[in-house]
């Protein structure tokens, strides 16, 4: 295999359609970020947009942006574009909550629409988050098995007793992809719901829900979708099942006529059902603006550029770092996500060093060090400098500094 060059890589940037996009973000000089598959760039449009939310719409309008700014439709308007960038319809997205509690929300639901049925499916890999919500709603309901299983295993253990399968799109350790439509049909066929979570997904890769008959979904707004820190999460439900979801956190907001004020719930028709409270306004209206950025972009050249700069990073890694102990711990595409994680004793350390340089990953105990790629702004010649920063860090040693080492409490 021939090695790979900058002057190779600074071409494919030369030609690269997705180009102009960088400029868009505030990227802070000397970084290379490859973590946007945890907390997205700030895109520039967001810091003006927030701004004048503060300024004028809050500091100015006050009460009255309600309707002047239409803050209240903000949710349902933010989820139609995030519908159109994970195979959904308009009215099958709203922007809500965290990820974790739309889970909540969502796999309660499902229970209540599969009753008698005593068991929600998931995988050992999943985040924590999505196991820690089925454990707790199952002791919650009582008599309700969280059952494990690992990929190969899946076929097995959703029996005709399983109300919903709960798994994420691409896994937050490996990037490895799970084939959405075969595992979706493999819940239909046992009478089972199927809830995704594209955390790692949404603004990533191709998403098709609808194509692959998806019941349920949620995702984040912070990672991929570039909505800032803590954004809004959101949640989809299909249209065929919309009206027979009875929402367990029913709240005044997705009540049919808020304003009201009636003592008695009723649910509000089609997916705005599913909100609960007051939305967090000036996070949602950086989510939405960055929204307007990510549809601008054709999916198909982001995922392209993504497979590009993974495939690359890997082989620079085996061409630059052979014999320094990393392991490759992601499949190659289609399999993959837009993420590269690797294996090594000291991850950890290595980690730190090489955030230290200005190359910014993550770390997941107990050894994987995980780098996401954003086709939006970053470039070729930034996966082949991180490399070479990463063989300095490895053939000089610094990783092995003491300071390095001290854990912090966010990883
Ligand atoms: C797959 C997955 N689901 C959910 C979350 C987080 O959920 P929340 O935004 O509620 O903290 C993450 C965070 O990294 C994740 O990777």
């Amino acid at each position: 295999m021939t090695a790979i060059t900058r002057d190779d890589l600074a071409a494919r940037d030369a030609a690269d359609p997705l180009a102009a996009f960088r400029e868009r973000f505030a990227l802070p000089d000397g970084v290379i970020y490859l973590d946007g598959n945890s907390l997205g760039a700030l895109p520039k449009a967001v810091k003006d947009r927030i701004a004048k939310a503060v300024a004028e719409e809050w500091g100015h309008d006050l009460i009255r942006s309600w309707n002047l700014h239409d803050w209240f439709s903000l949710p349902s308007r933010a989820g139609d574009k995030i519908a159109r960038l994970i195979g959904a319809q308009a009215g099958e997205v709203v922007v809500a909550d965290s990820t974790s509690v739309n889970l909540f929300k969502l796999l309660a639901a499902a229970l209540k629409l599969r009753p008698g049925r005593t068991a929600i499916v998931s995988e050992p890999g999943n985040f924590p988050t999505d196991l820690y919500v089925a454990q707790g709603l199952g002791e919650l309901v009582g008599g309700i098995e969280v059952r494990l299983a690992e990929p190969e295993g899946l076929a097995d253990a959703i029996s005709d007793d399983v109300a919903a399968v709960m798994l994420t799109h691409v896994n937050y350790k490996t990037g490895r992809v799970h084939d959405m439509k075969a595992v979706t049909a493999m819940a239909h066929d046992a009478g089972a719901l199927m809830l995704w979570d594209l955390a790692h997904s949404a603004g990533a890769l191709p998403v098709d829900l609808n194509g692959a008959d998806a019941d349920l979904a949620v995702g984040c707004g912070y990672k991929y979708l570039n909505g800032g820190p803590g954004a809004p999460a959101f949640l989809y439900v299909a249209h065929r099942l919309q009206d027979d979801i009875r929402p367990p956190l029913s709240g005044w907001m997705g009540h049919a006529a808020p304003f009201e004020f009636d003592i008695d719930y009723r649910p509000a028709e089609g997916i705005a059902r599913n909100l609960c409270g007051t939305p967090a306004i000036l996070s949602m209206v950086g989510l939405d603006t960055a929204l307007d950025l990510m549809l601008e972009a054709d999916m198909s050249e982001i995922r392209a550029k993504s497979i590009a700069l993974c495939d690359t990073f890997a082989a620079l890694v085996a061409q630059e770092c052979a014999g320094h102990g990393f392991e490759l711990a992601s499949p190659p595409a289609p399999e993959r996500g837009s993420q590269v994680s690797f294996r090594h004793e000291d991850g950890y350390a290595i980690m730190q060093a090489l955030i230290a340089r200005g190359v910014i990953g993550d770390f997941r105990a107990p050894d994987l060090m995980r780098f996401g790629f954003t086709p939006l702004y970053i470039r070729h010649v930034d996966v082949f400098d991180a490399v070479a920063i990463l063989k300095e860090i490895m053939e000089s040693g610094t990783w092995n500094a003491a300071e390095f080492h001290a854990r912090a409490a966010v990883t």
